[in-house]
Order: C-alpha cells, then sequence, then structure tokens
C-alpha cells in the first residue's frame, strides 16, 4: 500500500507534473518539491520547465506569475486561497491612479503583488534582485516603487536613489519587533543576524546581512560555523538545517511572542501534503489570469529574467 508521499511521487511521474516550493512553505512540502527556491528562482524555473503541469506550493501571487509566464500549461496552487498580505496592500486601481498622479515614472514592482498591478508595471523585481535592477536605470530616473515599503526605503538608502514608495507591507515581517530582536541579540552576543530587506527599518538597523531568502541561507552555507538569529519567515530554516545540520539557527520571534516562537505565514501553511496530493490528482484547483491582463504582466516579468539573466543571478 503506498503512503501519501510515495503517491504525490507517482502522480508527478504520471502526469508529467513539477513541483515547485518556496522556502517559506511547510518542511514536507519542501522535501516532496523538485524545486525549492525563492521567489526569482520559482519564475526562473517556471519560465523553462517543460512538465506539463506546474504545481506552485507558494501563494498565488506565485502561481499567477508562473501562469503568465507559461499560458499554455496547466498552474496549480493546492489551496488556491493562500495569499498574500504585501499584494492585498495594492490593488491594482489604487496603484494606477498614483502612477497618473505621478507622470513621467518609470513603475517598478516587487513580484509580490497581483497580475494585475504587474500589467501596470515597467519591470518587475524579487529580493534578490531589486537593488540592481533600479541600480540598472540612470541615476535620475524617477521611479515608483511598488508596494513593500520597507523594502523600497532599503533600496533608496543602499542606491541613494528618491524612488516614490507605495506604502504597504507584508504582515508577517512586520510582526518583527526592534526591541525583541535587540533583547535576542543580547542573550546571543556572537550570533550574526540575517533579516529579509521586507522587515521594519528598524530591526533592518539591526541587522549584519541583509538579503533574500537565497541569499540569506547562501549566507549560512558559506559559514556554517556561526551561530544566526534568522528574521524571516520560518519556514526558511527547514533548508536551513538541512543543508548546516550542525549550526545554531534562532529564529526571531514575532511581536509579544516568547523566545523560540516562530513568526510564520499563515497562508504559506495552508499548503499540505494532503491538498498537494489531491491537486496533482484532481489537476485543480487551477490558476487562471485574464489573458488581457497576462498580455501586458508577462513584459515586466520577462525584462526582470532578461536583466537578471545578463546580471548572472
Ligand atoms: P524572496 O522569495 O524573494 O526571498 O521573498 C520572500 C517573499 O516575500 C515571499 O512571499
Amino acid at each position: 500500500m503506498e503512503n501519501l508521499t510515495q503517491a504525490i511521487a507517482r502522480l508527478k511521474r504520471e502526469k508529467n507534473a513539477v513541483v515547485l516550493g518556496h522556502y517559506y512553505q511547510r518542511g514536507e512540502i519542501q522535501d516532496m518539491a523538485d524545486f525549492v527556491g525563492d521567489s526569482l528562482a520559482l519564475a526562473q524555473w517556471a519560465a523553462k520547465t517543460e512538465a506539463k503541469i506546474i504545481v506552485m506550493c507558494g501563494v498565488h501571487f506565485m502561481g499567477e506569475t508562473a501562469k503568465i509566464l507559461c499560458p499554455d500549461k496547466k498552474v496549480l496552487v493546492p489551496d488556491l486561497k493562500a495569499g498574500c498580505s504585501l499584494a492585498d496592500s495594492c490593488p491594482a486601481d489604487r496603484f494606477e491612479q498614483f502612477i497618473r498622479e505621478h507622470p513621467g515614472h518609470t513603475v517598478i514592482s516587487y513580484v509580490n503583488t497581483t497580475a494585475a498591478v504587474k500589467a501596470l508595471t515597467d519591470v518587475v523585481v524579487t529580493s534578490t534582485n531589486a537593488r540592481q535592477i533600479v541600480e540598472s536605470f540612470p541615476k535620475d530616473e524617477k521611479i515608483i516603487f511598488g508596494p513593500d515599503r520597507n523594502l523600497g526605503r532599503y533600496i533608496n538608502a543602499v542606491t541613494g536613489r528618491h524612488m516614490l514608495v507605495w506604502d504597504g507591507a507584508c504582515h508577517v515581517h512586520e510582526r518583527f519587533s526592534a526591541e525583541q530582536l535587540a533583547q535576542l541579540k543580547r542573550l546571543h552576543p556572537d550570533a550574526v543576524t540575517l533579516a529579509h530587506p521586507e522587515c521594519p527599518e528598524a530591526v533592518l538597523a539591526q541587522a549584519d546581512v541583509i538579503g533574500s531568502t537565497a541569499a540569506l541561507l547562501k549566507q549560512a552555507v558559506a559559514h556554517p560555523e556561526r551561530t544566526y538569529i534568522v528574521v524571516t519567515e520560518a519556514g526558511i530554516l527547514h533548508e536551513m538545517r538541512k543543508r548546516c545540520p550542525t549550526t545554531t539557527f534562532i529564529p526571531a520571534p514575532p511581536v509579544g511572542a516568547a523566545c523560540g516562537a516562530c513568526n510564520e505565514c499563515q497562508d504559506m501553511r495552508l499548503n499540505t501534503l494532503e491538498k498537494l496530493y489531491d491537486c496533482l490528482r484532481t489537476e485543480s484547483p487551477e490558476v487562471q489570469v485574464d489573458p488581457a491582463i497576462a498580455e501586458r504582466a508577462v513584459r515586466p516579468i520577462r525584462r526582470m529574467l532578461e536583466i537578471s539573466a545578463r546580471l548572472g543571478l
């Protein structure tokens, strides 16, 4: 009698399906994925796969990005209700109004946006390539950056730019507290603090390394002898502990929680092994994107992939 993981592996083979998983997914989902990565890597992988079906184990915008890149493929997300607070913080109609109020600006949008927002965008970025893509524009380029105010402020600070930044945020990263992080750092004075740029400014000010999930993982793998305080969604700890089994990783807790508590994205947690199995079996739920929106949204995504390839990212 086959168990759940064997059944998932069989269905993947039988249906020529590839399972892509974000680092914030449950550990057991990451273990079943053919490829685990950050938002950029997932888009790159979706763009090049020859599989007939893409199962995107992540949140809705990641499935949308894959569908926009591969309109002829079936793109499934195990639980379509897996949304993103950051994408929700930037409704397309309000963003369009903002763009109209600031004519003459290049629009750079974080990948954590709906297809409709991407359709209003000149180039999409992720946390891996945002800095380099912004720097690929002339110093005096007028830029609108949305929707993450923390990432936008951080990119402005490190590049010396004055981008107009949309006032959105990721609820999970906003839950990290500067006071609690300072306390944790006092308890572990030798630990290196790794933080995602979606964290608030006062948290980033205490970080030793600021980067995407892939960049933070790379840092740990390069120096496994160190101890790390990890200030991002706790799902990344799964791959960190797998790749660095003897390293101590200390998750920063969400505000008000005790030391040792993890800050988890409940949307990312909606995908489970059972739902992954069901979605492969029934080939649903399928991600759909309005073809007229997809036609406009694909350009800034492809532009991001082209610039990233040129930069070797
Ligand atoms: P990266 O995947 O670019 O690290 O960003 C994390 C994130 O915001 C996922 O929603």
